[in-house]
């Protein structure tokens, strides 16, 4: 694991951003993993900076970690209009390239096999872009969830949904169902790109990072993927930096800034 801690949000975000761009001028043809959220949003800022000077997403392909069970595509809050709001329509991206589960699928556990296949007939993941929840969520994988599964139908724990209840109109409530790339599904991913910002994070982060690796922290699962590069801001990375627990022994490379002279 390479554990990249970064002064702020902005810089954790540019510096993904940075990442992605670079695989993608190697591999403009890859497929890509992408995630919603609020970390994210800077992160996709910063991605279209490189698009702008001339990074192309015309060959890529792109599937997102999951969506609300019962939100049209239309909805503001669904993640395909949000991904089209923050990243695509700014792109030269094909959209039919983009792959996102379907909110209204009549049989939500059938449209997560379809999506799983569709995965894996796009040849797997190249590069997942990953977020993390306050309860140490991955993707909407909440505690508890068994290592194995693949793109499944999920219940949202309920404070999932009060975090993400910032993202959808005024007294409009965070469905509770969504459909999510599984922990199987992210883990088949052949580099995974980490970010993790805010003060908020930092109990599930040195948890997932420090831990023991368990279903109860379903985070904890990424100490065992080969190459996990997590772009973090010192907010979320406080108690990681001060354990002392970031050793040879766990294999984590860890890049810290120098503190700023006072
Ligand atoms: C979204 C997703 C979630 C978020 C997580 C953190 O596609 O998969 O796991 O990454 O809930 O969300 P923010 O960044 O809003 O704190």
């Amino acid at each position: 694991m390479q554990v990249n801690i970064y002064e702020t949000a902005i810089e954790a975000a540019a510096a993904a951003a940075s990442l992605m761009a670079k695989r993608l001028c190697r591999s403009p043809s890859m497929v890509l993993g992408l995630a919603t959220g609020g970390t994210m949003e800077a992160v996709y800022e910063h991605l279209i900076r490189h698009l702008k000077a001339g990074l192309s997403l015309r060959c890529a392909t792109t599937f997102n970690l999951d969506e609300y069970v019962g939100l049209a595509s239309t909805h503001p809050a669904s993640y395909r209009a949000t991904m089209q709001r923050l990243l695509f329509e700014h792109t030269d991206i094909n959209l039919d390239r983009t792959h996102l589960p379907d909110g209204m699928a009549l049989n939500p556990e059938q449209e997560a096999a379809r999506y799983e296949a569709a995965i894996a007939d796009a040849g797997g993941i190249d590069l997942q872009l990953l977020g993390l929840g306050r309860n140490g969520h991955i993707a909407f994988n909440e505690p508890g969830t068994p290592f194995d599964t693949q793109t499944h139908a999920v219940t949202l724990d309920r404070s999932t949904r009060a975090a993400n209840a910032r993202f959808f109109p005024a007294g409009e409530s965070v469905p509770d169902r969504a459909i999510t790339m599984g922990i199987a599904t992210i883990l088949a991913a052949q580099e995974i790109l980490w970010v993790v910002t805010g003060s908020e994070k930092q109990t599930a982060f040195s948890q997932a990072l420090l831990g023991k690796v368990d279903p109860q922290c379903p985070a904890s699962v990424l100490q065992m993927h080969p190459h996990v590069i997590i772009c973090a801001d010192r907010a979320a990375a406080g108690s990681v930096l001060s354990s002392g627990s970031v050793d040879r022994k766990r294999n984590f490379k860890l890049r810290v800034p120098k503190t700023p002279k006072s």
